[in-house]
């Protein structure tokens, strides 16, 4: 329809959504310097990394819609708020995992499904292995977990198939995310919300985030 130089090009950037939230929480941030420091173990990243999450859980979840219900204490009746939607957390395998524990502390109720991606060592782009997930997508309010955003290749391809399943409010909540990935988001799915707890400065010659924490899945698994 359009070249760069022209005004439409220029308006439709303009006017793409600034939907990046930054979680700014001093535990938050002790949590990320554990799951960062290369000495830190596989059993005291995963627990590093459920705590982060949890708080991650909390700032996201301050969005989410509740309705008035009336309530019988055991003395009077009164009025409460309760979630409006359900909820569907999903995990991009195998990282992603380490942060649905957190999730479910908060929203015991979610839904849970999987979706399986890996990133292919030598053209680090994403490949699809695995999906399964929770029936009535339209309707739940769902939030895509995966600590890293690094191309943003993984979280797209994960988007993009939500998308094609029906979903249609998604979030994607990660920790670390490079700028590239920010902007590959922002791109291909301009109303998708993305929480993260840091962004960081570069992604490397092997696309990997820098300072980053490293291979995010070996390290929750121990695979490393
Ligand atoms: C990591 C991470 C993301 C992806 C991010 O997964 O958990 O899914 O890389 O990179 P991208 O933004 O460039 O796509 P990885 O491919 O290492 O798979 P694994 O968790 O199974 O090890
Ligand atoms: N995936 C990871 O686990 N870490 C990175 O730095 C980039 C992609």
């Amino acid at each position: 329809m359009s070249t760069c130089g022209d005004a439409w090009f220029v308006d439709t950037i303009a006017a793409v959504p600034q939907t990046l939230n930054v979680v700014e929480h001093p535990v938050l941030a002790d949590r990320l310097a554990v799951l960062r420091d290369r000495e830190t173990p596989h059993g005291a990243f995963r627990q590093a990394l459920f705590e982060a999450a949890a708080i991650m859980a909390v700032e996201v979840a301050r969005e989410l819609p509740v309705r008035e219900v009336e309530i019988q204490t055991p003395l009077e009746a009164t009025n409460g708020l309760r979630l409006r939607d359900e909820v569907a957390v999903i995990p991009v395998l195998r990282a992603g995992l380490g942060m649905v524990e957190g999730f479910l502390r908060l929203v015991p109720d979610a839904r849970v499904g999987h979706v399986g991606i890996y990133r292919d060592e030598e053209e680090h782009v994403p490949v699809g292995y695995y999906e399964r997930l929770p029936p009535g997508l339209p309707d739940l309010r769902v939030y895509v977990l995966d600590p890293m955003l690094a191309t943003g290749g993984s979280a797209v391809h994960a988007l993009d198939h939500l998308k094609r399943a029906g979903a249609r409010q998604l979030e994607l909540v990660c920790l670390v995310a490079a700028p590239q990935g920010i902007e590959a988001v922002q791109s291909a799915h301009p109303e998708v919300p993305i929480w993260t707890a840091a962004v960081d400065r570069e992604l490397d010659e092997n696309a990997y985030i820098r300072p980053g924490l490293g291979d995010a899945g070996d390290r929750v698994f121990g695979t490393v």
